[in-house]
C-alpha cells in the first residue's frame, strides 16, 4: 500500500501550497539518471555525443542540468538556439536542424556559429550560394519511420522531413559546386519508438548513405527513444539495442577508414519521466453515463491526450488507497475534447483533491498555450529535499504583453 505520493521529499500538497496550482514539477534526479543510463548504454563507443532535443522541455534550468551532465543540444528553431546560448551552452555544442529555413534563419545560425543541419536540397543550394567554402550537416530521410502517432513519424514518404536517401548524389553535386563540406549526416525517424527493429533498419540505411559522403566527422542517429506511459508497458532495452547499433557503427568506421563521431539526440527519454503536472479538482459531477472530475488545468497546459489521444498515468495524491471508481478527468477549457483521461479507474476523487499527471516532463510545457486566455503555470525543479521555482506563473499583464491598444 502506497503511504504517500512524493516527488523528492515533497508531497503534492506541500508543493501546491507553496507554489500554487496547477504546477509543473520536475525531478532533477530522474533526468540525471536517464542521461547516465543512456550514456552507459553506448559506453563501448569511443567518440560519442548525446545531444538533448530541447524541444521536449526548453526551460533554461533543465537545459543546464543536461549541459552539466555533458549533453550538447539539438535545436529546431532560432528561439531554441537563443535559449540554449542563454543557458550557457557553447555554440559548437548546438546542432540546428532547421525546417523550411528562411535566409534570416540561415544567417542567424551562421552568425551564432552553431552547426547547421539542412533537410532539403533547395535549402542546401541556397546555403551554398550564400556561404561557399564552409561545412554543414545534412538530414536524410531513410524511408523508415516510427512513433506513437502518425503525427510524429518523421521518416518515409508521408513525412515532410529530410533529403530522401536516394538523393545523396544530388547532395554531392551541390557540395562540389559550392565547396560545402558535408561534415555530418543525420536522421530522426519519429518519436516515442519502442520497437528496436525500427531503429536498427533506419541505422542500416543511414550508414549506407554515409558511405557515399567522403568527409564525415559525425553521424547523428536522431532521437525517438520511447518511454513507458501505460502501466505495464515495456521499457526499451537500451543495452541490447545499443549493443547492436554500436556493432554496426564500428563496422562502418572500419570500412569508412575513419573514427567518425557517434551522435544521438533524444528528448523525451531524458526528461519525460521526470515531469508531473499537478492539478487541483474543483468540480465533481455526474451525468447518466459518466462521472466527471473537473480540474484547474487543461489541454492548454498538457495537450498530448487531446492532440494524440496519449495516455498519461494519473494519481489521486489526496486518496491513494481508497475505493476505486471510473472517472473522467477533464480540464477547464471550453472544448469537449479537453479530457485528460476518459473513464479512468482511480481511487474516489473529491473536490479539492490534487491529481498528479505523470510523465509530463516532455512536450508538456513546451506545447502549452494561452488558449482561453489563461496564463501558463509555474514550473519547479525538485532535487531531493530542495525545490526551486524555475519559471513563474504567468500574470494577466504578461498575457497582454504584445498587445497594441488602439485609441
Ligand atoms: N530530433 C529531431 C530533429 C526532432 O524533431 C525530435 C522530435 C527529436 C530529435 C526528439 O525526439 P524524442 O527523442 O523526444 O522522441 N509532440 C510530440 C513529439 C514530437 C517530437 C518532434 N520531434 C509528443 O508529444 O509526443
Amino acid at each position: 500500500m502506497q503511504q504517500e505520493f512524493k516527488i523528492g521529499s515533497f508531497t503534492a500538497k506541500e508543493l501546491i501550497e507553496k507554489f500554487g496550482s496547477p504546477l509543473y514539477v520536475y525531478d532533477e534526479n530522474t533526468i540525471r539518471t536517464r542521461y547516465r543510463e543512456l550514456k552507459e548504454s553506448i559506453e563501448t563507443i569511443e567518440n560519442k555525443k548525446i545531444l538533448y532535443a530541447c524541444k521536449a522541455n526548453s526551460n533554461v534550468e533543465i537545459i543546464k542540468v543536461l549541459k552539466e551532465e555533458g549533453a550538447g543540444m539539438d535545436v529546431v528553431a532560432p528561439g531554441e538556439v537563443y535559449t540554449c546560448l542563454k543557458a550557457g551552452v557553447s555554440n559548437e555544442e548546438i546542432l540546428f536542424t532547421g525546417n523550411n529555413m528562411t535566409n534570416e534563419e540561415l544567417d542567424y545560425a551562421v552568425k551564432e556559429g552553431v552547426i547547421l543541419n539542412i533537410g532539403d536540397l533547395s535549402t542546401l543550394e541556397r546555403y551554398g550560394e550564400k556561404y561557399p567554402n564552409t561545412s554543414v550537416c545534412v538530414r536524410i530521410n531513410p524511408d523508415v519511420g516510427g512513433g506513437h502517432h502518425h503525427h510524429v513519424i518523421t521518416g518515409g514518404v508521408e513525412s515532410k522531413f529530410g533529403i530522401y536517401f536516394t538523393d545523396v548524389p544530388e547532395i554531392l553535386k551541390i557540395s562540389e559546386k559550392y565547396n560545402v563540406i558535408i561534415k555530418g549526416i543525420h536522421q530522426h525517424i519519429g518519436s516515442n519508438i519502442l520497437d528496436e527493429n525500427t531503429f536498427l533498419s533506419a541505422v542500416d540505411v543511414l550508414l549506407k548513405s554515409a558511405k557515399e559522403l567522403p568527409d564525415l566527422d559525425f553521424i547523428d542517429f536522431g532521437g525517438g527513444l520511447g518511454i513507458p506511459y501505460e502501466p505495464g508497458e515495456k521499457r526499451l532495452n537500451l543495452i541490447e539495442l545499443n549493443k547492436k547499433v554500436a556493432a554496426n557503427f564500428k563496422n562502418f568506421c572500419q570500412e569508412y577508414g575513419k573514427e567518425v563521431e557517434f551522435w544521438i539526440e533524444p528528448g523525451r527519454f531524458l526528461v519525460g519521466e521526470s515531469g508531473y503536472l499537478l492539478t487541483t479538482v474543483n468540480t465533481v459531477k455526474s451525468n447518466p453515463s459518466y462521472k466527471y472530475a473537473g480540474t484547474d488545468s487543461g489541454f492548454n497546459h498538457l495537450v498530448r491526450p487531446t492532440m494524440y489521444g496519449s495516455y498519461h498515468e494519473i494519481v489521486n495524491t489526496s486518496n491513494l488507497n481508497g475505493d476505486h471508481e471510473k472517472v473522467t478527468i477533464c480540464g477547464n477549457i471550453c472544448e469537449s475534447g479537453d479530457i485528460f483521461a476518459r473513464d479512468r479507474v482511480l481511487p474516489i476523487i473529491n473536490e479539492g483533491d490534487i491529481l498528479a499527471i505523470l510523465n509530463a516532463g516532455a512536450y508538456g510545457y513546451t506545447m502549452a498555450s494561452n488558449y482561453n486566455t489563461r496564463p501558463l503555470p509555474a514550473e519547479v525543479l525538485v532535487n531531493g529535499d530542495q525545490v526551486r521555482l524555475i519559471r513563474r506563473r504567468e500574470t494577466f499583464e504578461e498575457l497582454l504583453r504584445n498587445q497594441i491598444f488602439g485609441s
